[in-house]
């Protein structure tokens, strides 16, 4: 069986691929935000995944404001880097896992959740990006450790999905990757993000509590980011900050309770807060563990003796009072 071991939530801001590819990550400016990312891609060479599920959105180079799916799956067996204006970025083809995609597409559509399939698609910097930070820089001619299923999402043209509705996304996601009878390691990112804006009167704004309060909800209260309305995340963490919804993707497809393995933050890189976190599901059988050998054996919560009704009826009595007092 299939099943998602972690979950990435990285920002792809296209200034970073700019540094990588004209070898600029030394200078101070950049070695600030890359030095974040090294205990990162330590881990992920440990951790080794067959595959990975990379939520995020296209800047007008496969789709165009004449047409943009809202939910768009990648299930091409490779996908080339796209020219963003400058000639494809020098990083290699991305290979895609054509089995797999087709099976989460299948399973996610049935759940009704109505992806547009895509057997041909370029990937900008919200992919490659993120393939950077936490893959390493492995050049044109080098090879991704592992195959890329692209699920894009629309977040540059009103209206995006709600939080809710990726968050729901990333359930069906999972249960997808969970019914695939192949024994695959799977992590999925969640890209974008996290506050900034890049036009307008606000162009420049970035919210570091804003941003913060997210990533602290993300590790240990997903349930409170689902609610959040756009226009919030529009007010809060600026007009692009929406992409943050990409996020709750990748984090409705992890476990309720999940280990915080690491987490970055830092700005500005060019106008953008770069944020970074690493949420793993508990190993398989951590979930339910055995109690030691010759621990004492704890009484189910059902078992304990309830108080008898005359002092239930006080207890009641004292609460109410307290309550009005
Ligand atoms: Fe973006």
């Amino acid at each position: 069986m299939a099943r998602i071991v972690a979950g990435i939530g990285s920002s792809h801001v296209p200034a970073i691929g700019a540094a990588i590819d004209l070898g600029k990550t030394e200078e101070p400016y950049w070695k600030r935000v890359f030095s974040g990312f090294e205990k990162s891609k330590e881990w992920m060479r440990e951790t080794k995944p067959d595959v990975a599920i990379m939520v995020y959105n296209d800047h007008a180079t496969a789709f165009s404001v004449e047409m943009i799916p809202t939910f768009a799956l990648g299930c091409a067996a490779e996908f080339p880097p796209a020219d963003e204006g400058w000639g494809p970025r020098p990083v290699p083809v991305v290979q895609g896992y054509p089995a797999l995609a087709s099976h989460i597409a299948q399973s996610v559509i049935l759940d009704e959740f109505d992806l547009t399939i895509c057997n041909k698609m370029e990937v900008d910097h919200g992919l490659t990006v993120p393939m950077n930070l936490l893959f390493g820089n492995v050049g044109q001619d080098g090879h991704w450790p592992c195959p890329v299923i692209p699920l894009a999402v629309n977040v540059v043209m009103y209206p995006p999905p709600t939080g809710h509705r990726c968050f729901m996304l990333g359930k069906a996601i999972r249960k997808a990757v969970e019914s695939y009878p192949e024994d695959l390691k799977v992590v999925i990112f969640g890209t974008g993000g996290l506050s900034h804006q890049i036009s307008g009167p606000r162009a420049g704004l970035i919210n570091s509590k804003w941003d913060k309060a997210f990533l602290d909800n993300l590790s240990s209260h997903p349930e409170k980011l689902v609610k959040i309305p756009h226009v919030d995340y529009m007010r809060e963490a600026g007009a692009e900050g929406i992409e943050m919804v990409m996020w709750l993707i990748m984090r409705g497809a992890l476990d309720d309770k999940v280990d915080e393995v690491y987490r970055f933050y830092t700005v500005p890189a060019s106008n953008t807060a770069v944020g970074h976190i690493i949420l793993a599901n508990k190993p398989k059988g951590a979930r339910r563990a055995a109690a030691p050998k010759g621990a004492p054996k704890r009484r189910p919560a059902a078992a304990k003796p309830k108080a008898k009704a005359p002092a239930r009826r006080a207890a009641a009595r004292a609460k109410v009072q307290t309550v009005r007092g």
